[in-house]
């Protein structure tokens, strides 16, 4: 016994529940805030598990908090595994799609070949990584990298704003650092890594089409940054005696700023997170320590720019007095998505009657990671006005509803494939 197919509008509707669910998980009421290993990150393990099992999923926790559910395959005799994913960690003030669109667009598509009758040559496992942001530890991508078996140590002595290294937290989750490297999937049995995310851009808009390839990602680097200069009294420190951490950090980020505008390749660099100490009105900032963002479209203008921003800080700290210090935490080359994985996508969507296109992302994935060791391919679904890491992100839901449908295909060519291997 088989149950309808589903159209896209009834997939779109689904998903939209499902998200709308998944977006009261939040550490921050009134807004979504759900970053890694945070308790909102446990609850919405809790639901997502509860989905993926009561599809039929079997389902577990690996050691970094990637939530993994699986379903076996239907036949052949040494089957490969199809890994389907993306995030549900999110940024502060989130909107609803950003990561967990992938995740749950995954669940979907795997009930609707279920709900068809329709039989995998193949095991396919949903991954639902808990640190793609790398908003509460400067660790981006790490559940990924893990999978990859590229995970840092150092990410482990890592602390939140609290001082809560990251291997605590883990501890606290649950979790077993000391067995990360178990989390490694051998790339030897897998067929490939999928996965489908909103673009967070406005191009798929400005061309009236709901669906593109994602032909590369943009490279990024993330740093932090702190200056220490000398805490002193607001009223009495005269002005020409000053070592004023901030004041030298507003340069820094207006000569940030400059070399994002002056470079070329899609460069943009970008301060997010600045953190004051000891933080009082009435005194002279003595330490600051704020994150440097890099990306582009290619490597050399990334590092050129990474090149100028050192400069440029140094020369501005040895003016005002200060020290300098520069921590890479995340270094992540351009990477381009697997061709045939392309093809595969790109058949399912001109199957759908979509006028096929193809765009780079300027955002990063937990794509880059995995392409380090699979095969790895990813869809855009068209976002409103192309906005993101806002609570305005919107999609229309029958282009989320297409994006599902686009990803059932995808799954079965295939099978297809796999079956003629
Ligand atoms: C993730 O959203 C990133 O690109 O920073
Ligand atoms: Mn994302
Ligand atoms: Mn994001």
């Amino acid at each position: 016994m088989t149950d309808a197919a589903r159209s896209p509008e009834d997939l779109g509707r689904l998903a939209q529940s499902l998200l709308d669910e998944l977006a009261r998980v939040t550490d921050e009421p009134g807004r979504i805030t759900r970053t890694y290993l945070s308790p909102a990150h446990a609850r919405s393990i809790d639901l997502v598990g509860g989905w993926m099992r009561e599809r039929g999923l079997t389902t577990e926790l690996d050691p970094v908090a990637t939530l993994r559910g699986r379903r076996a395959a239907d036949e052949g005799a040494a089957p490969r595994t199809l890994l389907i994913g993306s995030h549900i960690d999110t940024v502060v003030d989130a909107g609803k799609l950003d990561g967990t669109l992938g995740v749950i667009g995954g669940i979907l598509a795997l009930e609707e070949i279920e709900r068809r009758g329709l039989r995998l040559p193949f095991a396919v496992e949903i991954l639902a990584f808990g640190d793609e942001e790398g908003v509460r530890f400067p660790s981006a991508l790490s559940s990924s990298s893990a999978a990859t078996g590229t995970y840092r140590r150092e990410w482990l002595e890592a602390r939140d704003r609290d001082g809560v290294k990251l291997a605590e937290a883990l501890i606290a989750f649950g979790c077993d650092p000391a067995r990360i490297e178990t989390a490694t999937i051998d790339p030897a049995g897998v067929l490939g890594y999928l996965e489908i995310h909103i673009e967070q851009g406005p191009r798929l808009e400005h061309w009236g089409l709901p669906l593109g390839v994602v032909t590369s990602i943009a490279g990024q680097t993330r740093m932090s940054m702190t200056l220490t200069g000398m805490a002193g009294h607001a009223g009495t420190v005269p002005m020409d005696l000053r070592r004023d951490a901030l004041a030298g950090l507003a340069e820094i980020i207006l000569g940030v700023e400059r070399i994002g505008r002056q470079g070329t390749g899609e460069l943009v660099a970008t301060v997010g997170r600045v953190q004051v100490f000891p933080g009082a009105g009435n005194t002279v900032p003595g330490r600051v320590e704020a994150s440097l963002d890099v990306r582009a479209a290619a490597d050399t203008p990334r590092l050129v720019a990474l090149e100028r921003i050192a400069w440029e800080a140094g020369r501005i700290a040895e003016r005002r007095g200060l020290s300098v210090a520069l921590e890479r935490n995340v270094d992540v080359p351009t990477c381009p998505m697997d061709e045939g994985l392309q093809e595969a996508f790109a058949r399912a969507v001109v199957s759908l009657g979509l006028d096929l296109r193809r765009l780079p992302s300027g955002a990063g994935h937990d794509a880059m990671a995995m392409a380090r060791s699979f095969p790895s391919a990813m869809l855009f679904i068209r976002s409103k006005a192309g906005i993101s890491h806002n609570p305005l992100e919107w999609s229309d839901p029958l282009d989320l509803g297409l994006g599902i449908e686009a990803l059932v295909r995808t799954i079965l060519d295939l099978a297809e494939k796999e079956r003629d291997r």
